[in-house]
């Protein structure tokens, strides 16, 4: 055989001899035992899958780079906040949220907007949304607020009437719930939506001082959405050939990043609970500080290792970065790694994409699929200590030791705080989504008003009047437009017979 050509191996890489036919008793007869080649191949065919991600199934991504254009190191010790110019590698996965795997792109839906930033001092993880709030700021609604966006657990369809049913006894969804219903709830593609933190997170300095902090990143593609007609149109693909195509062909993506600062003394006196995930803070009181240029390069060579295998966890801070009181990103910080745990093993942050680019040295040891196996001594700049228990005595040969300095400052609490159920649901549901709707013009008005009125058709009256209840709360404009809307369409459908049985 000649150099060039490489040889077809079996998985332990022993060169095969034949692959379109096995080995059989005679011409006409039966398989015999020892056909191992073939029973290899079809044992891993059945095992080529692996449970998809439990929401945010459906998903793109992209490397690339991220540069700093204004030094940070007044607010933080993050090592790659820190020097204008500095180029950091991430990777980037943008997707839908309800839809499984195999679903659709061009539905209307949030959509996922998560970064991995590839650090010297660790991998920063930006698991965020296109959109500024989320519709829950209570944890424990998570699990039914996803039950009711998926698939209906007996007709396996998508029920709008469940949506609605959780959207109706939940107001705090409501302004989420406004967005995406708005123009912004259907992308044009991914390179044309912002990215958003969402939550509150922080940064702190060398000085411990701590800094609530939210995460922008605009678009420099400009916003381009779909009307759910123009959605129909673009087929089920649509975001994943963008993506990719743009790439291959040279026109790389990119957005500039800004943050939106407020001191800890602020967050003590600001009006609205800076650690709400359903409220934005006003930019007229926050405005947007620039500091850098994403920009993504590169696509995948293989997309189960480098998508499928890309796990994400909002838990994954590196020094100089961190959380705040947000109860939602509270959960989150131990959601995401307990489902790579079971979707790709304890030691997912292993695979290839996970791995950091720094060295890890720690006395975490073995577990399912452990591939950075210690080999009983110092390698690579101290990556595999000897020792598998701390403290010891090997500091000198390289076995870790933990770095007081990058400790971060204690968490504030409110005084005299009380350890408690403690009942935000009524919280100010509706005001950010009036001054939302305010802003949008008349044609926007209408179109939201119309997408109301689709989605409700199928719903019980009882949902649907709660649901322009909340319209009214917002802004009476909006009340009034969508009932408006809803009662055509309503008489169109003599939806007033529809029952709960509604599939
Ligand atoms: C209590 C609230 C939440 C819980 C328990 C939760 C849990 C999860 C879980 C288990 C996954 C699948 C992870 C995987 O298998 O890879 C996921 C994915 C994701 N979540 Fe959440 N989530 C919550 C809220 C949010 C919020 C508020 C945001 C955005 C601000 C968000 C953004 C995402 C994104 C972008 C992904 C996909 C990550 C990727 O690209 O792999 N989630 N979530």
């Amino acid at each position: 055989m000649s150099d060039s050509i490489s040889r077809y191996t079996t998985a332990n890489g022993a060169p095969v001899p034949h692959d379109d036919i096995s080995v059989t008793a005679g011409e006409r007869g039966p398989l015999t035992f020892d056909n191992w080649r073939l029973f290899e191949k079809l044992a891993h065919f059945n095992r080529e899958q692996i449970p998809e991600r439990v929401v945010h199934a459906r998903g793109s991504a992209a490397f690339g780079t991220f540069r700093l254009t204004r030094d940070l190191s007044d607010l933080t010790i993050a090592d790659f906040l820190r020097g204008v110019g500095r180029e950091t590698p991430v990777v980037a996965r943008f997707s839908t949220v309800a839809g499984g795997q195999d679903s659709a792109d061009n539905l209307r839906d949030v959509r996922g907007f998560s970064l991995k930033f590839y650090t010297e001092e660790g991998n920063w993880d930006m698991v965020g949304n296109n959109t500024p709030v989320f519709f829950i700021r209570e944890p424990s609604k998570f699990p039914d607020f996803i039950h009711t966006q998926k698939k209906d657990p007996r007709s396996n369809l998508v029920n709008w009437q469940n949506r609605w049913e959780f959207w109706a006894n939940h107001p705090q969804s409501f302004h989420q719930v406004t967005i995406l219903l708005s123009d912004r709830g259907i992308p044009y593609s991914y390179r044309h939506m912002n990215g958003y933190s969402s939550h509150t997170l922080s940064l702190y300095n060398a000085q411990g001082e701590r800094a609530w902090v939210k995460w922008h990143f605009k678009t420099n593609q400009g916003i381009r959405n779909l009307t759910d007609e123009q959605a129909e149109t673009v087929g089920t693909d649509h975001h994943q050939r963008d993506l990719f195509r743009s790439i291959e062909q040279g026109d790389f993506p990119s957005w500039t990043v800004k943050l939106q600062v407020m001191t800890e003394e602020q967050a003590r006196h600001y009006h609205i609970n800076p650690f709400d995930l359903t409220k934005v803070w006003p930019h007229a009181d926050f405005p947007l500080m620039e500091i850098g240029q994403l920009e993504l390069n590169r696509n995948p060579d293989n997309y189960f290792a480098q998508v499928e295998q890309l796990a994400f966890s909002p838990s994954n801070f590196v020094p100089g970065i961190s959380g705040s009181p947000d109860r939602v990103l509270q959960s989150r910080l131990w959601s995401y790694a307990d489902a790579h745990r079971y979707r790709l093993t304890v030691n997912y942050q292993q695979i290839e994409v996970n791995r950091p680019r720094c060295p890890v040295s720690n006395y975490q040891r073995d577990g399912l699929m452990a591939a950075a196996a210690p080999l009983g001594e110092a390698r690579e700049g101290g990556q595999y200590a000897s020792t598998n228990f701390y403290p010891n005595d090997r500091a000198v040969e390289g076995a870790p030791v933990p770095d007081a300095m990058v400790a971060e400052p204690p968490m504030p609490l409110e005084q005299d705080a009380w350890v408690g159920y403690h009942d935000n649901r009524d919280e100010d549901n509706f005001s950010q989504a009036g001054e939302l709707y305010r802003l949008f013009d008349e044609s926007q008005r209408e179109r939201l008003a119309r997408v109301f009125a689709t989605t409700l058709q199928d719903v019980t009256a009882s949902v649907c009047q709660r649901v322009i209840a909340q319209c009214y709360a917002a802004d009476s404009d909006y009340g009034r437009r969508v009932e408006q809307a809803w009662r055509t369409g309503a008489d169109e459908s003599d939806a007033a017979e529809q029952t709960l049985n509604n599939f």
